[in-house]
């Protein structure tokens, strides 16, 4: 990777993503294959917002490649509050080897990158969540054979997770369909940046049967995010009609499979019927974060020596 950090899909070229997928798919093949790849190293998880899979997957990844992790939760570290962004990232770097950080705003994630010595890794901002990409590309090829050439349907909010698969259609080389309520469309310019990459990679639309036909993937996410809270009914107003239900999985592909990055409100974005289909492959989604996530902190760390403090 030609930064040090991981903030974005949109770094990756198409070559080395692919490579992070098929060194995923190895390590789940042989989970403790590196267990001593990363000893003596520590990452420290500086999370502004709650979370499962993210926290869980990292430590556990740490753990199996021989690293430790430190939690550090928004009470202890109060970042850009008790302290500011750029003297956390200083302070860290003299401790750790790699920072995982989940914050409310992007520009936090940049700025604790800038100023930090060590690699950041972007687990989740306002803006993208890469991180839940490469596992979900790793779902995909498992289960598919391949990425390449695949119809992906994302319906419902124009958020982070759909804005990092905005960023992957053109480097995974799928098609990705989004349909979404009017004014909750992706982040144009990211549209427009994977458009200028593949023509055929991006679409966006209102129509969520229009986009379900047909479709190899369908995906889905929650209507409102963490830390939109407050516009929950004004929300629930526009979105039933981007709900996940069979009636949008009988348009599909008959193989189609059914993805959620989780966590799930059941009966809202996704009825419990189609979350617990046959289709549906969203824990195994929720599993590979932790294989794909190996990969990635092996590729970012592995030819670093030592801690942040004896690279300077
Ligand atoms: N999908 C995901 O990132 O889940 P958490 O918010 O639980 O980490
Ligand atoms: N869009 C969701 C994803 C959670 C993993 C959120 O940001 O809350």
């Amino acid at each position: 990777m030609r930064s040090k950090d991981f903030l974005s899909i949109e770094q990756l070229d198409p070559e080395e993503l692919s490579a992070l997928i098929a060194e995923g798919r190895a390590l789940k093949a042989a989970p403790l294959s590196r267990n001593t790849l990363l000893a003596g190293q520590s990452v420290a998880l500086l999370f502004q917002k709650p979370s499962l899979r993210t926290r869980v997957s990292f430590e556990v990844a740490a753990s199996q490649l021989g690293a430790q992790c430190l939690y550090l939760s928004p009470q202890e570290v109060g970042l850009g509050e008790r302290e500011d962004v750029a003297d956390v990232a200083r302070v860290l770097s003299r401790y750790v080897n790699c920072i995982v950080a989940r914050t409310f705003f992007h520009q936090d994630i940049e700025a604790l990158a800038r100023h930090a010595s060590v690699p950041v890794i972007n687990g989740l901002s306002d803006q993208s969540h890469p991180c839940q990409i490469l596992g979900d590309l790793l779902t995909i090829e498992e289960h598919f054979g391949r990425v390449r050439g695949l119809t992906v349907t994302f319906v419902g909010d124009g958020n982070n997770v759909a804005r990092s698969l905005v960023e992957a259609a053109p480097r995974a080389g799928f098609s990705l369909r989004i349909a979404c309520p009017p004014g909750y469309e992706p982040d144009p310019r990211a549209v427009a940046a994977a458009i200028r990459l593949d023509p055929e990679s991006v679409s966006v639309g209102h129509d969520a049967v229009l986009a379900a036909t047909n479709a190899d993937v369908l995906y889905t996410d929650v209507w409102f995010s963490m830390g939109q809270e407050a516009e929950r009914d004004q929300r629930a107003a526009v979105f039933p009609p981007y709900r996940l239900n069979e009636d949008l999985v009988r348009r599909a592909h008959p193989d189609t499979i059914v993805m959620h990055c989780l966590p799930a409100h059941r009966g809202e974005e996704i009825t419990d019927e189609v979350m617990e289909s046959p289709a549906s492959v969203v824990f195994d989604q929720a599993e590979n974060r932790l294989h794909a996530q190996k990969a990635l902190l092996a590729h970012l760390l592995e030819h670093r020596s030592g801690s942040g403090h004896l690279e300077r």
